[in-house]
């Protein structure tokens, strides 16, 4: 079976996180991905967060799989000479560089339209177009200035961002989505396009709901948050509503047997109208299925405290797994709290893929993520990170179309 993405080949200039989510994406899906970092330097992410020395950081092996690497100072005579075949020879360019940098490089988008019509060329930025399109930008700043870090934490306690790096993974996500469309757009009119990404507009999409809500803040107050139960007016912004769910089902976060003990001993638990019967027989509360002060949806919405509490008397007496299994054949959607040292090690997500061990020459086998989409006629291997310009020789030759002699003197003037 071929790859989704055999065939296309991508000049992939990112570096740090957003980027190269973004070309690990493609390369997973079978895109060539030609990965070009700075000689002697790489990618910075190689050298961050080692957990071994002089060996490849998990923060960059993650991130680069089935890649190849390249070195070239794209800033050097020679260097910009190659740079410019290479841009010939590939479909897609990718950068997540500060802005303006590529400019300076001497490679605006109207240079490299011109040396390749068919150029498909992606770049993510902090911003657009606007008062901070000049700012370099990383995750937490665009969790914050894309409405996340408002709404997500305890009311009345400071701002918090997330651990999904809905920033630079998520945005990464939305570059990938943008290049296949643009490719697919080629197929028709020939021509290459640019294709832009910024991390605040990347955050703002996956927040959507709290946009939502600030627009129906208008129209009074947000029944289905905590605050409206416990009788806390709202003001004049959407506010930050802990673990409330974010649809129209009430759902917390409650206390699992030996929470004491185990910071991860807590459930998800959503009190899905269509099931509330179900949920009043589990937790021991019969009556509430005919109690007009619980039977309805509008009726719990100024109790959800009171119903909460009923309900984590019962989760508590039970571990986060027995809920699962008890809640899980009545329908009531309910989800532990896994912990990565649970996620890590469980087999069922290696047997699927979500989780794949790799062997590195240098550092030996750790695990990683697999692909998450799963295409019934492509496959999508993990395979593991190039060395810093293990590759360099071979793209030379056969890519750029250099003689051993060129690709010598090229190493001996410092471009690759
Ligand atoms: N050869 C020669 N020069 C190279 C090179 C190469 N192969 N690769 C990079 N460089 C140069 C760049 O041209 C730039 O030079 P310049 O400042 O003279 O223009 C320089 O290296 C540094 O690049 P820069 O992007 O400014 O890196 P930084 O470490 O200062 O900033 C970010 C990092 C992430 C803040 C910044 O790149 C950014 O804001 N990117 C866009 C948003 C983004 O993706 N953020 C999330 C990252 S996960």
């Amino acid at each position: 079976m071929s790859k989704a993405l055999d065939g296309v080949r991508i000049l992939d200039f990112t570096h740090v996180q957003s980027g190269p989510t973004c070309t690990q994406l493609l390369a997973w899906f079978g895109a060539d991905v030609i990965k070009v970092e700075r000689p002697g330097v790489g990618d910075a992410t190689r050298g961050q967060l080692r957990d071994i020395p002089d060996v490849d950081s998990l923060y960059f092996t993650m991130l680069n799989h089935n890649k190849r690497s390249v070195t070239l100072n794209s800033k050097s005579d020679k260097g910009k000479e190659i740079l410019t075949k290479l841009i010939e020879e590939c479909d897609v360019m990718v950068e997540n560089f500060a802005p303006g940098a590529l400019d300076r490089m001497g490679f605006p988008w109207e240079r490299i339209q011109e040396i390749n019509p068919k150029m498909i060329y992606a770049s993510v930025k902090g911003f657009g177009p606007g008062p901070y399109a000049d700012c370099k930008v990383y995750e937490n700043v665009a969790q914050c200035a894309g409405g996340s870090a408002s709404t997500t934490g305890m009311l009345g306690e400071v701002p918090m961002v997330t651990g999904a790096q809905i920033g630079d993974s998520g945005t990464g996500l939305h570059l990938a989505f943008g290049i296949v469309t643009a490719l697919y757009h080629r197929e028709q009119s020939g021509r290459g396009q640019r294709v832009e990404c910024a991390m605040q507009d990347g955050v703002l999409n996956l927040c959507r709901v709290k946009l939502r809500d600030q627009q129906r803040l208008a129209h009074g107050p947000l029944n289905e948050y905590s605050q409206f139960g416990e009788g806390i007016p709202f003001g004049e912004a959407t506010p930050r509503a802990g673990n409330d769910s974010g649809g129209g089902q009430p759902g917390r976060i409650l206390k699992c047997k030996d929470w004491e003990t185990d910071p991860d001993a807590y459930t998800y638990f959503i009190t899905q109208a269509a099931v509330w019967k179900n949920v009043c027989d589990v937790i021991g509360k019969p009556e509430w299925k005919e109690d007009p002060d619980y039977a309805t949806p509008n009726a719990r919405l100024p109790r959800l405290g009171e119903v909460f509490g009923a309900i984590e008397d019962w989760t508590m007496t039970k571990t986060k797994f027995e809920v699962l299994e008890i809640c899980n054949p009545l329908n009531i959607p309910v989800g532990p709290i896994l912990s990565m040292k649970e996620i890590a090690g469980d087999m069922s997500l290696r047997e699927t893929g979500a989780i794949v061990e790799v062997d590195h020459p240098e550092r030996g086998k750790y695990l990683t993520v697999g692909n998450p989409v799963k295409l019934s006629d492509s496959p999508s291997d993990v395979e593991r990170s190039p060395l810093l310009g293990e590759h360099t020789d071979e793209v030379m030759r056969d890519v750029v179309g250099l003689s051993d002699e060129e690709i010598a003197a090229a190493r001996e003037d410092g471009a690759i």
